[in-house]
């Protein structure tokens, strides 16, 4: 019969070389689901890669003094060795740069301009460099990317949009109808109501102002943007208008595409667009995963607030970090790492519960039977429960891992484990030992630990790539013995007796969180420096490479006058907003709304003589107008300093 195909995708990658645990998080969630399938018998295929076009990979590279490509291929070989640590089982590693992805991307876009999906017009919008986004101006939150929250570009050019407005009715029927497409449920009504019911505009899919990219066939002073190229690379990487598209035959639709909550747009309302509009299916379901915090903050170098997955696997074995990640994050939501959360886990879980139910019962059937499983001899009440647990622990943890559930899978196999624990306490084999009628019961006793170890450990192999197979060892269990399958997990009561059990090293070794949290202090202090450090360089290349001169004339279209703070409060719900009124030598004050409430304070502030940028646009801040901008300083490590004059003047002074 042939078997049934499953096909799973995580987003491609920026080759940003900036990898941290939430990056892995992604990779991880698929890479378990991916196994799950394939060990109950699906054919699957997993796929990853990066994505590698762009203007800031572009100036990434420019600023490391590396021609782009060999820049990215270091890059994407540092990324290989990450996927690899985490045993990451995909089946493609796909790179917008390879030819076969480049080639059939030109066919595509050919493809939509022949259909009329995709026209010539010019574009004027406001341009997000680090995310590549284009913004109309009432998409921006106070002024800056809702994405990131950085400076954006006003930018006009000629354009190649994509008729994205065309498929308004049917992407809203499609999120609407269909329940299973978009994941979890939330997400719908969020794309409903934000996106799809206010009206979808034609996307703007190709750009001049920078060249590195796939050129637009006929139109070579084009580069074709982002989505395009990037969204596609689910269908390219099989194939899809290449010589040959056996796989794509295949495995096309998608069963799942995986990603952080951040691209659920794009894929949810873009992606199926373009489907439509080359006539392919569309994938079956599109899940947005809730982002990884640290100490419920945003990871991110500058902060020096991520732990290099690198380190936590060499220090603490992939098992430990893949089992964080899938227990610790509720699917679909938001989770939080701290280190000293991810020590106690370790040492509660995988040293106490399972390290340590392995090592217990291998110890006794090493010192009661000569190392060897003995066979059951009776059947107990006692023995019924954990049989039970462990009897419906698979049909539970399938349940669980459809709805890609991972945290509830693992908690009911470390049910069954913690189970066992109390089982060994509740049977005392030390004392059962003690009599020739007890040992005939301790046979029993040891054979149910030993199927439930070996039970849970089948399960735990999509999740936990190293220790179910040096649990295996232990017990005796070799690969071809058919004991390691998912099929032999339908009834409690395999073959093991009679196999020679090996009590080896613990499997985890319980970790001293005291000591332990300190080394890791330490590495994050050693990684903020780097950071630091490695902004300072970026800082000097901006500075000499892209800070274009002006003439005296742009600089007095400036006008900057000496003011002085008459009053200053918080803004309610903006952490980093103060809102002051100063005196700038006006008849009345004037309202601004500046982002140094981290640096200063209202009291602070109220009295000081500030320079004042007074021809600025006014700009609506947290519903607040602002009438100018206060000059500061700001340094490569992020701190922030007023710029005020040497000695005081009377407000309304003119600088220059
Ligand atoms: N290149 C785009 C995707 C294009 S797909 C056609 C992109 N790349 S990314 O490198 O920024 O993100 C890759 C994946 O990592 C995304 O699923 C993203 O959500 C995930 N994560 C990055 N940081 C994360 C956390 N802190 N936590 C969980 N996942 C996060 O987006």
């Amino acid at each position: 019969m042939e078997k049934k195909k499953f096909y799973i995708t995580t987003p491609i990658y920026y080759p940003s070389g900036k990898w941290h645990i939430g990056t892995c998080y992604t990779t991880i969630i698929c890479d378990a689901l991916a196994r799950y399938k394939r060990m109950q018998g699906y054919d699957v295929f997993y796929l990853t890669g990066t994505d590698e076009h762009g203007q800031k990979i572009q100036k990434v590279a420019a600023s490391n003094g590396v021609e782009v490509k060999k820049y990215i291929d270091g890059v994407v070989d540092e990324l290989k060795r990450l996927w690899k640590l985490l045993d990451i089982s995909y089946d493609k590693f796909i790179r917008t740069t390879d030819e076969e992805h480049e080639k059939a991307v030109q066919k595509i876009f050919n493809k939509l301009y022949e259909k009329g999906d995709i026209y010539k017009s010019a574009y004027e919008g406001w341009y997000c460099t680090p995310c590549e986004a284009f913004w109309t101006k009432t998409q921006l939150v106070d002024g800056k990317c809702p994405d990131c929250g950085r400076e954006v570009e006003l930018t006009k050019e000629e354009s190649y949009f994509f008729r994205l407005s065309k498929y308004q009715d049917r992407i809203q029927k499609l999120i609407e109808d269909d329940k299973e497409f978009l994941q979890p449920v939330t997400r719908q009504n969020e794309m409903l109501n934000n996106f799809i019911k206010p009206g979808l505009q034609d996307l703007c899919v190709s750009r001049t102002s920078f060249d590195w990219g796939i050129k637009v066939p006929f139109d070579a002073k084009h580069v074709i943007y982002v989505w395009i190229d990037a969204l596609t690379n689910y269908i390219t990487a099989l194939g899809y208008t290449g010589d040959n598209d056996e796989l794509f035959k295949k495995y096309w639709p998608a069963d799942v595409h995986m990603m952080g909550k951040e691209i659920i747009r794009f894929h949810s309302i873009i992606w199926p667009a373009i489907l439509m509009a080359l006539d392919l299916p569309l994938p079956k379901k599109v899940y947005g995963h809730g982002w990884l915090m640290f100490n419920n903050d945003k990871m991110s170098k500058s902060k020096g607030n991520i732990v290099d997955p690198f380190i936590l696997c060499e220090r603490y074995g992939v098992d430990a970090l893949r089992y964080y990640m899938l227990r610790e994050v509720p699917f679909g939501q938001d989770g939080n790492f701290t280190n000293e959360i991810f020590l106690k886990l370790r040492n509660s879980d995988l040293a106490n519960d399972l390290g340590n139910l392995v090592s217990r019962v291998t110890a006794m059937v090493s010192h009661y039977f000569d190392g060897v499983i003995p066979a059951p001899t009776d059947s107990q009440e006692v023995d019924r429960q954990l049989i039970d647990m462990a009897e419906k622990m698979y049909p539970t943890v399938t349940s669980y891992m459809d709805e890609m559930r991972a945290p509830e899978a693992l908690e009911t196999v470390f049910k069954v484990i913690q189970r066992a624990n109390k089982y060994i306490d509740e049977c005392t084999p030390w004392i059962l030992a003690k009599t020739d009628e007890g040992k005939e019961r301790l046979k029993t006793v040891l054979y149910n630990l030993c199927e439930s170890i070996r039970m849970s450990a089948v399960i735990l192999q999509p999740f936990l790539t190293q220790t179910p197979s040096k649990i295996f060892a232990k017990l005796g269990i070799g690969e071809d013995m058919g004991l390691t399958g998912f099929d032999s997990l339908q009834k409690f009561g395999a073959k093991i007796d009679g196999l020679k059990v090996d009590k080896g090293e613990q499997l985890f070794q319980r970790i001293d969180i005291a000591k332990e949290l300190k080394v890791m202090d330490d590495i994050l202090e050693e990684q903020l420096k780097k950071a630091k450090q490695a902004k300072k360089e970026e800082k000097k290349v901006e500075n000499t490479v892209t800070i274009e001169q002006i003439g005296i004339e742009d600089f007095a279209k400036v006008q900057l006058k000496v003011g002085k703070v008459l009053e200053c409060k918080k803004v309610e719900k903006a952490d980093k907003l103060l809102c002051s009124q100063i005196d700038v030598g006006e008849e009345t004050p004037r309202t601004i709304v500046s982002g140094i409430a981290k640096y200063y304070t209202p009291e602070e502030m109220v009295g000081k003589q500030v320079i004042v940028v007074t021809n600025l646009k006014p700009a609506k801040l947290r519903g607040i107008e602002s009438q100018g901008m206060i000059l500061c300083a700001e340094d490569e490590n992020g701190e922030l300093a007023l710029i005020t004059p040497s000695k005081s003047v009377k407000a309304g002074s003119e600088v220059g």
